[in-house]
């Protein structure tokens, strides 16, 4: 491992790297990522250095160099044949089924998985309980809890679900929320160019689409908010459509959608990160991303959580992120 790294890791699902990017800050060192759309790969070389392999489907286990931690924000889909069993053999023809499988043979010592909150109840909660039990059967003793963008100091309320799985009986807790004051106008930039003035047309749709929400006693339709606002609503990849879901209000003149630096913002990324598609595929990027400073809460806990000594087996050395040593502590925890 080069200097300063302490434990190797994976990122599948790279998409642009917001969970890559946190892992680092707290020294940790990616040896292996794959995504398959070309325009984040592309985002994901402009900052990373290094170009993620494709399609993970295609991608041997074997291949894969040794790691001590699977990164994945994967697409959530549903298990078909839910059967009695309710574990590995049911994930087949997933792409969770990949995770699983890398999991299987590489064994790493943790396991970190992000995904939207509806994870939990999707598919009557079968979904959700075969990725539990796919990876208990597997050693893991798993974590899971759904923490909001916005108690981790960004204006953004964005709900999503973490679930950590640890093969060794660590003391892991999920972060507080930390009060940091922040509200929209922070991240906004001063003179956003005029072409982020959505058009009187679009307006006007938008306008219409509320109204008839309303008549229909339903709450969708666009969402505006000012410099004032502690938060928006939730970004989403489709944000390049038609920018509904958050507006900013402007004086005397139609409202306007966010930049792509302030998207960026609105995820918690460093202004360094680099923004080198176009606008749309801006947009997917960071609304298909993570909120960074949440994943660096939870990065900075499961440092910690390796650094306390464990809730059994306290005798054996706890240089959890040796990799040599990881198969004496399997058999000795049996
Ligand atoms: C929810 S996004 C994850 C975003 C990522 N966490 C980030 O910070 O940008 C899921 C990603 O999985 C990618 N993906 C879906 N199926 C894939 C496959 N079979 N192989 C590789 N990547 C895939 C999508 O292109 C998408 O970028």
């Amino acid at each position: 491992m080069k200097n300063n790294h302490n434990f190797k890791f994976i990122d599948l699902f790279a998409g642009i790297g917001g969970i890559r990017l946190s892992f680092e800050s707290v020294g940790g060192e990616c040896v292996f990522s794959s995504e398959w759309d070309k325009f984040a790969q592309n985002t994901y070389e402009a900052n990373f250095g290094e170009r993620p392999q494709g399609d993970i489907t295609l991608i041997d286990e074997k291949d894969i160099p040794n790691f001590d931690v699977l990164l994945a924000g994967f697409p959530c889909q549903p298990f078909s044949n839910a059967g009695l069993k309710m574990g590995f053999e049911d994930t087949r023809g997933t792409l969770f089924f990949h995770i699983a499988r890398i999991l299987n043979h590489h064994k790493p010592k943790i396991v970190f998985l992000e995904n939207v909150k509806g994870l939990k109840s999707h598919n009557k909660g079968n979904t959700y309980r075969i990725i539990q039990n796919t990876l208990e059967e597997m050693g893991y003793n798993v974590y899971s809890q759904v923490l909001n963008a916005k108690d981790f100091g960004v204006p953004q309320n964005r709900e999503r679900i973490y679930i950590v799985g640890f093969l060794d009986n660590v003391d892991f807790s999920f972060p507080k929320p930390f009060p940091k004051q922040i509200k929209l106008g922070d991240i906004l930039e001063k003179d956003a160019p005029e072409k982020y003035t959505i058009s009187d047309r679009l307006w006007a749709g938008h306008i219409r689409r509320k109204k008839e929400h309303i008549e229909k006693g339903n709450g969708f339709g666009y969402s505006m908010f000012d410099e004032n606002s502690p938060y928006t609503s939730t970004i989403s990849a489709r944000y390049y459509k038609d920018g509904s879901e958050i507006l900013i209000k402007q004086n005397d003149k139609n409202p306007r959608k966010l930049t792509p630096r302030e998207a960026a913002r609105l995820q918690g990324f460093p202004d360094s990160f680099k923004i080198v598609v176009s606008d749309n595929q801006a947009y997917k990027q960071f609304g298909n991303s993570v909120c960074v400073p949440v994943i660096k809460a939870l990065s900075n806990q499961i440092k910690l959580s390796l650094e306390k000594p464990r809730k059994k087996y306290r005798s054996m050395e706890l240089d959890l992120f040796n990799y040599d040593k990881y198969e004496d502590r399997k058999i000795a925890s049996y």
